[in-house]
């Protein structure tokens, strides 16, 4: 029902006010009821050198006690180890995915050291495109596998970043949200620590590495999540051992001078990170995954394949010209292909047949050549028997006429 204060907005919009209940407030309790039954999915990279206390966070993160299999520091290259659990959590269903790397900042040469992560982040975008591409697809039961945060963890040196920190984390910055931790914090001083901080924070902004913003645009998270943005990188400390302080039993890593309780702010920024990463950040994650990392790789890889949003006269043009005309161009490359491949076949049947005719020419020429030879041979030998035949006449005319005379002879002989 149009009420008093109807007002007229741009584009023939009317907006009105409304007087009843019609039932669409109840909208985001749809969703909540919704997203409950599907189900959730986070999945978290964790990017640190061997032994640097990866699955021990992970292990605090989530109250487990996985005792991950240590790594060893021999691999000739880095690898990815991935791991998949179903958690609840009173009836939220969460399947996270954590995926350490394995192996990292051990190899001499670590040059290369970013590149299988970066592969495993795009193949994930690859996966996702993919599904996204199908005729029959099925978006809603996909297993999304597209990584939602990296957790870098920094060596408690105290001192400042490595070149391999900064190599990896400017190849990992347009692609996935980048958190940065100081692993094993409870190995620098306080002190240290702020030094620390303010010289990895520092470096980053020089080196142009850009690392997730808690977002401050929401106003019911904006305070913390902008005091929050100050205290990065988080100082960490993990540990699976629950010790007793005073009367209670806490995570915590017990030294001879003391016990240090994972969950005391005071102590490490543990119960910070926890509280951003699944408590207040975990849905700007995943949306920061897939508007701003997923869009980037998407576009890229669609712009690849050779398609637009706008034509060169800046007209909008429509997938379907664009995929027709890719195919008419992949329809005319491989007919030029074929003439060109018949050409060839022709060039080459052309030339054989004229080595073949040559070939035959020659044997023909040295045929003739053999045959005038073999004819003067005969020639000869005709004028040698010839000539024998004759020498044969002569030598029975001899021998005639010396017989003749022989018989003359003796007749002669026996009248006397
Ligand atoms: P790989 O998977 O083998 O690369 O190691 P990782 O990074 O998963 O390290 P892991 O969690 O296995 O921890 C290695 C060792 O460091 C274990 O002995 C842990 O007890 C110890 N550790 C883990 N976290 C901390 C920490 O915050 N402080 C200290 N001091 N030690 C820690
Ligand atoms: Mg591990």
């Amino acid at each position: 029902t149009p009420a008093d204060g109807d007002t007229q907005k741009e584009n023939n919009i009317r907006c009105l006010t409304t007087s009843g209940h019609f039932g669409f407030e109840c909208l985001p309790n749809q969703l909540v009821t919704r997203s409950i039954r599907q189900g959730f999915t986070f999945n978290i990279l964790c990017v640190g050198e061997t032994g640097i206390g990866k699955s021990t966070l992970i292990d605090t993160l989530f109250n487990t006690n996985l005792k991950d299999n240590k790594s060893s520091h021999f691999y000739s290259s880095v690898g990815l180890r991935i791991q998949t659990y179903e958690l609840q959590e009173s009836s939220v269903q969460l399947k996270l995915t954590v995926v350490e790397t394995v192996g990292y900042g051990d190899q001499m040469n670590k040059e290369a050291s970013h590149q299988p992560i970066v592969d495993y982040i795009d193949a994930q975008f690859e996966a996702y495109l993919h599904e996204e591409l199908k005729i029959q697809r099925s978006l809603s039961e996909y297993h999304d596998s597209r990584v939602h945060v990296c957790l870098y963890f920094i060596s408690p040196t105290g001192h400042s970043l490595k070149s391999l920190d900064l190599l990896t984390m400017k190849n990992l910055d347009s692609k996935v949200n980048i958190i940065p931790l100081i692993a094993k914090a409870d190995t620098v001083s306080k002190n240290d620590i702020q030094m620390f901080k303010r010289k990895i924070m520092s470096e980053l902004i020089s080196n142009g590495i850009r690392i997730y913003q808690f977002p401050t645009d929401d106003e019911t998270t904006a305070q913390t999540n902008s005091s929050v943005n100050g205290l990065l990188p988080f100082a960490v400390v993990g540990s699976t051992d629950v010790v007793k302080v005073g009367k209670r039993m806490v995570r915590g890593r017990h030294y001879p001078w003391g016990v240090l309780q994972v969950e005391n702010e005071n102590h490490c920024d543990f119960i910070k990170l926890r509280d951003m990463l699944l408590c207040t950040n975990m849905e700007n994650l995943k949306e920061k995954t897939h508007t701003q990392h997923y869009e980037c790789y998407r576009y890229q890889k669609l712009q690849k394949m050779g398609f637009t949003d706008v034509g060169p006269d800046n007209q909008p043009v429509s997938f379907q010209e664009i995929f027709q005309a890719k195919r008419q161009e992949f329809y005319d490359q491989c007919q030029r292909e074929e003439e060109e491949l018949k050409q060839k076949f022709v060039q080459q049947v052309k030339e054989k047949e004229a080595t073949f005719k040559a070939a035959e020419k020659e044997l023909q020429d040295k045929l003739e050549h053999l045959k005038v030879i073999q004819q003067e041979e005969i020639k000869k030998l005709e004028g040698e028997k010839k000539q024998l035949e004759g020498e044969i006449i002569d030598f029975y005319k001899v021998k005639a006429a010396s017989e003749a005379l022989q018989t003359q002879l003796s007749a002669s002989a026996k009248k006397d």
